[in-house]
């Protein structure tokens, strides 16, 4: 996309992705992605932050040429090496072999394993600045948000916070970067996507670095994906806040299930009935065999409520469900109002082994779990209906 000025000093840079089919090699982006990348401009020097996925280099090249006019940028700044970011590395050094490479120690020890870079290099510190003349960015160590050498950098005069990943969404910018001229509600969604599918093992890690910028005043958010943020800055602090201390976002319920012959299927139909009959509305049900990973994560961090239905399988739990409950147990997911469900032919596991994989999450059994054999009775629905009502109710109180 055409580079934006979005401040006196400040020039998005970045990039729109709308070819690759699935981000890191697992979660959909039907929506294309962005990757942004900034250019400060001090009246002595210039910075890039952050870089783009390798084979969009060109095209930002082009347009920080553009921008500077023939003059080659001072710093590249490497908030984090994740490629998305840091994989034009070789390819701005090739374009501007003058270029000094700014990271923490750890960022410029990945640099090396990644890209074997041996040019000039500035190692910082937590708190230290870097004068570009009248544009002084300050360095802010935020280690796992998302990886190890993550931080963040603070350009003082604007009050701009040059975030990482934080605060980031899936979906391609259309047309516009700052979030006045966007429509927000995709982005909203597609935030708690992002946050759940990649960062939401971290929530330790980005309530700390809330805690680190709690006195730090921000006009600004410049993300690595999606809009740049500054007439939503409480409401997108918010969202992180609440994703990043396990906390539901709002009543809903999300319901998981896998079925082979259609009896877990008639379990989670009475499951659901009676959740509507109790008068929640916003469900949302996944058939695991079928669907997304990437959308069954951001539902549970999503929704107060979570059901899970499985048939025994190879005496465990049924493959996509597993996979499911094992990366809520990776992601360390608490705070829901829980429901398991089993069905089996002859042996029962299933229900048995969410439970075993899921203890000490932090979730509460909403009603008692419970197994059905084969194909389910009347009794065994009627089961089902209680647990249903059970959840609807946990979920009033
Ligand atoms: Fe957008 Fe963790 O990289």
């Amino acid at each position: 996309m055409s580079a934006f000025k979005i401040s006196e000093r400040v020039s998005y840079i970045g990039v729109n992705d709308r070819a690759t089919y699935r981000f890191e090699g697992m979660w959909p982006i039907p929506k294309g992605v962005s990757y942004n990348s900034y250019l400060v401009n001090g009246s002595e020097k210039s910075a890039i932050i952050d870089g783009v996925e390798l084979q969009h280099a060109y095209e930002q090249i082009d347009e920080i040429k553009e921008i500077l006019g023939g003059k080659a940028p001072d710093y590249l700044i490497i908030n984090h090496m994740e490629p998305d970011h840091s994989g034009t590395i070789r390819a701005l050094r090739h374009a501007f072999p003058g270029i000094t490479i700014v990271g923490n120690a750890q960022t410029l020890a990945m640099v090396k394993g990644f890209y074997g870079e041996e040019g000039a290099t500035l190692a910082v510190k937590d708190g230290e600045t870097l004068d570009l003349g009248g544009a002084t960015l300050k360095f802010v160590l935020t280690p796992m948000v998302h990886w190890p050498e993550t931080m963040m950098t603070y350009l003082e005069e604007e009050k701009t916070l040059f975030a990482g990943d934080a605060f980031g969404c899936f979906g391609a910018l259309n047309g516009a970067v700052l979030d006045s001229e966007l429509e927000l509600a995709p982005y909203m969604s597609e935030m708690v996507r992002y946050y759940s599918n990649i960062v939401g093992k971290y929530g330790q890690f980005v309530q700390r670095a809330l805690a680190k910028l709690k006195d730090t005043e921000i006009a600004t958010i410049c993300s690595t994906h999606g809009p740049v943020w500054r007439d939503n800055i409480p409401k997108v602090v918010e969202v992180y806040d609440t994703l990043s201390s396990y906390q539901p976002l709002d009543n809903g319920v999300t319901v998981v299930f896998g079925s082979m012959y259609g009896n877990t299927t008639r379990m989670v139909e009475a499951i659901v009935e009676a959740l509507a009959a109790g008068g929640v509305r916003n469900i949302e049900v996944f058939n695991a065999g079928q669907a997304e990973m990437s959308d069954m994560l951001a539902a549970a961090f999503r929704h107060r409520g979570l059901v899970i239905a499985s048939p025994t399988y190879s005496d465990g739990i049924f493959p996509p469900v597993a996979a499911f409950v094992d990366a809520l147990a990776v992601r360390g997911l608490r705070n829901r109002e829980l429901v398991v469900a089993g069905s089996f032919t002859w042996a029962p596991q299933a229900a048995k082994k969410i439970l075993e994989r899921l203890e000490g999450c932090g979730m509460t059994l909403a009603a008692t779990p419970f197994t059905v054999k084969q194909n389910p009775s009347a009794e065994a629905l009627e089961v089902a209906r209680e647990s249903g009502k059970a959840l609807a109710e946990a979920l009033a109180r």
